[in-house]
């Protein structure tokens, strides 16, 4: 086969994976990195903002690094299930890898809270979706229970096979930049993917591969900000439901990961979120998730702080079709609806 081969192949050397494990692979990784040069001139002074626009993984989100590397394992180790808590994205993942290992694939979610693209994706995937009447971090309580006690392993984030999977972004961004960014700023729900996103830097600057570490830059919305307070948010709420998590299952991981990077945790309002959202795919062309966004918003919030001539890059975490209605409700542009179908009255409506 030609072309990009997935993260395991590309990555091997990295991954704990041996001649005869049985990769399960959509052929994930090896996403985009844009600069967004209006993004940037508001920040002016030499700096350069790109983003990692990890929406364009096979089932649009940042999980498919991760998940390519737990359901390869599992099936290695002989698993006939797997289970997870998400608000979407994981339950994608999980759904897709799992089937195309020939795992059953059990999800629990939050009811109502999950955006519909995820849903939807989870549900033709294959997977088997139990909505409880609870919130994300009740689903991961129950979820650890159950593979505690029953034969089906856990594919959240505190599975460690998933952040391996999840490094190789780092690699990536290093592989094209040819050195690490200044700051790295990304959303955080249960700071797997900044712990993650951290090893990759710390082994590839460990090799010689890279000169810096950044600084990780690591935001959350303003109503559910745990690592932001020190304190487990018992009812989380925000527009970004990806995000929506106030006891978060890598907690002490992030709170080294901030130490050693001399990072810096914020918290950003979902109207910062949704102004990033629209500046993204108004001004750039790139549409994300409303959680993606933050990573933009909190950039702009601690733009002060910025050195002249940094190199910074965004994590876009997951792609805007996983959810629609937010883009339908939260888009500013001109939707003109019940126009006759008349070539002038459509030329006046233009403005013509
Ligand atoms: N962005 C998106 C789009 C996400 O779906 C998530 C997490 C995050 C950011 C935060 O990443 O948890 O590693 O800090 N989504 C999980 C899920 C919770 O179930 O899909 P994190």
């Amino acid at each position: 086969a030609h072309g990009w081969p997935g993260l395991i192949e590309a990555y091997r050397d990295y991954l704990p994976v041996t001649d005869t494990t049985p990769i399960v692979t959509l052929h994930e990784g090896n996403t985009p990195l844009i600069p967004v040069p209006t993004i940037a001139r508001e920040i002016g002074r030499g700096v350069e903002v790109f983003v990692k626009y990890d929406g364009l993984n096979p089932t649009g989100s940042f999980k498919d690094r991760g998940m390519t590397m737990a359901i390869t394992k599992a099936k290695e180790a002989g698993a006939k299930a797997v289970i997870c808590a998400s608000t979407g994205n994981t339950s994608a993942a999980a759904a897709a890898y799992a089937r195309r290992g020939g795992l059953r694939a059990f999800v629990l979610i939050p009811d109502g809270f999950v955006a519909q693209g995820k849903l939807a994706q989870a549900l033709l995937y294959g997977a088997e979706v139990l909505a409880i009447k609870g919130n994300f971090d009740r689903a991961l309580e129950i979820v650890r229970e159950v593979a505690n006690q029953y034969p089906v392993t856990l594919v959240n984030s505190l599975n460690p096979y998933r952040l391996e999977g999840q490094k190789t972004a780092a690699f990536e961004l290093i592989d094209v930049l040819g050195e690490a960014p200044d700051w790295l700023c990304i959303p955080m729900g249960n700071a797997g993917n900044i712990s993650a996103y951290w090893m990759g830097f710390q082994e590839y600057h460990a090799k010689g591969l890279s000169q810096k570490l950044p600084r990780m830059m690591g935001f959350q919305a303003a109503g559910s900000a745990p690592l932001v307070t020190g304190e487990i948010v018992q009812s989380p709420d925000t527009i970004a439901t990806a995000i929506r998590i106030g006891n978060p299952a890598n907690w002490q991981r992030a709170l080294r990961v901030h130490e050693e990077s001399n990072g810096a945790f914020n918290a950003v309002t979902d109207a910062e979120i949704l102004d990033a959202y629209r500046m993204l795919a108004g001004q750039e062309g790139i549409f994300c998730e409303p959680a993606s966004a933050a990573s933009v918003a909190g950039m702009l919030k601690c733009k002060d702080e910025i050195p002249d001539g940094a190199t910074i890059v965004c994590v876009l975490t997951g792609n805007g079709l996983k959810d629609p209605s937010s883009a339908i409700e939260f888009s500013h542009t001109g939707f003109k609806a019940g126009i006759e179908p008349d070539l002038d009255i459509v030329a006046h409506t233009m403005g013509f």
